[in-house]
């Protein structure tokens, strides 16, 4: 993979660098509650800038449908960046048409622009790939050179992700390298015990990690939604909550392999509740209950790790060498059940371990939650993406840059 120091030293200066970045942060209306992945990228676009380069940031910003649509637009993520880098990022009201070519033609050298949002265009997603690459094709025109720095998304295979690098002279940015430099750490030579923390809402969303982790990890913690469907499968009654009952039988023998390996699975012994879930527009305090496992009352709604379990984890993360910590542990947008979320991040801060907080909701809560980011060893701007690179596949945004 060449780095952009490489790519500097041939020469970029005038040169227009195209910068896949990430810069898919939560919204609340137009104002951004998480900035973390746009500080992410500044110092390769500073960089890049820095050399002469006309810089060229792109980025998908949620899960729009191939259309403009205004709730998804980057017009606020262009002021954030500017800010950040402490000069005015032009911004782009398309990513391939009129305005696009025109922000992009009038930059000058150590200018930077940010185009608007490529999921707006169908062929940025397409499965087919001869539309793919016909957009990548309409990309390519608008620079000479490739940066692929959006770690957050390289497990897709998405024609800026993908396509794009094969038509470019091309080189990973820092946060990719970054990034790939820690969870090597994690897969080659781990040091030992290796603890993992997976939380979040859905349990199919993991199956692939908690199946490689099987083999590698010596502990592993279930919090978030998703110990519900763990708790039922060993025949707890789990009221209200959140279970995928068609994920039982896989639960159940991950659970039993788990035994077979020496792995321990750490899973809660106790909860907080509701009788429903909470208001998120309106988080104001209520009255949460806290039940043991074994006394789930038929019409509460599990939305935290209980403070036992709390005190649980933090016992079992406390003798760990290496952490990695995936997925909230509760509904940490409200107050009553941000505990158990904060709880882990203050026992990873509390471990002598090596800790790596992967990605998303996980890195948002963080420091929404007030944490020092800069305390945990590593906090990576992927969610899916950290947890598919753990589970070994090849993604196909580092493969674009491979060669
Ligand atoms: C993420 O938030 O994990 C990345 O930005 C990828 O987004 P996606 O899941 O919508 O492809």
């Amino acid at each position: 993979m060449k780095t952009i120091d490489e790519l500097i030293d041939e020469g970029v200066g005038g040169k227009r660098v195209f910068v896949r970045a990430d810069l898919n942060v939560p919204l609340s209306g137009d104002t951004i509650t998480d900035d973390g992945r746009i500080r992410a990228v500044v110092p390769t676009i500073a960089k890049l800038a820095g050399a002469g380069a006309k810089v060229v940031v792109t980025s998908h910003l949620g899960r729009p449908k191939g259309a403009p649509d205004p709730q998804f637009s980057l017009a606020p993520v262009a002021r954030r960046l500017g800010e950040l880098l402490g000069t005015k990022v032009a911004f782009a009201t398309d990513t391939v048409g009129e305005n696009a070519r025109d922000v992009v033609g009038a930059l000058a050298d150590g200018g930077v622009a940010l185009l608007e949002n490529l999921r707006f265009n169908p062929g940025e997603t397409s499965k087919d790939d001869a539309e793919r690459g016909a957009f990548a094709d309409r990309l390519a025109e608008l620079a000479e050179l490739y940066v692929g720095d959006g770690f957050g998304a390289v497990h897709r295979k998405h024609a800026s992700v993908y396509d794009l690098p094969a038509r470019l002279p091309h080189a990973a940015g820092l946060l990719i390298a970054t990034e790939v430099g820690v969870l090597k750490k994690l897969t080659e030579d781990v040091a030992r015990p290796y603890a993992v923390v997976l939380g979040g809402a859905k349990v199919s969303d993991k199956l692939g990690v908690i199946d490689h982790l099987l083999d590698r990890a010596d502990r592993i913690l279930i919090g978030g939604g998703m110990l519900f469907t763990f708790l039922k499968a060993q025949g707890h009654e789990v009221g209200k909550s959140l279970v995928q009952d068609d994920q039982l039988g896989i639960v159940a023998e991950y659970l039993e392999r788990a035994k077979a390996k020496g792995v321990e699975f750490v899973l809660p012994v106790d909860v907080v509740g509701a009788p429903s879930f909470p208001d998120l527009k309106n988080p104001v305090a209520g009255n949460p209950v806290t039940v043991p496992v074994d006394a789930f009352p038929g019409d509460l709604m599990g939305l935290d790790i209980g403070p036992e379990t709390r005190k649980l984890f933090a016992s079992k993360l406390a003798d760990t060498a290496t952490v990695f910590w995936n997925g909230p542990m509760g509904v940490f947008e409200h107050p009553d059940y941000a505990e158990g979320t904060r709880a882990v991040a203050q026992a990873l801060l509390d471990s002598p371990a090596f800790t790596v907080v992967g990605g998303g909701d996980s890195a948002a809560a963080v420091r929404i939650l007030g944490f020092d980011e800069n305390a945990f060893g590593h906090i990576s701007t992927g969610g899916g993406a950290s947890l598919e690179y753990l589970e070994g596949k090849t993604l196909p945004g580092l493969a674009a840059l491979e060669d």
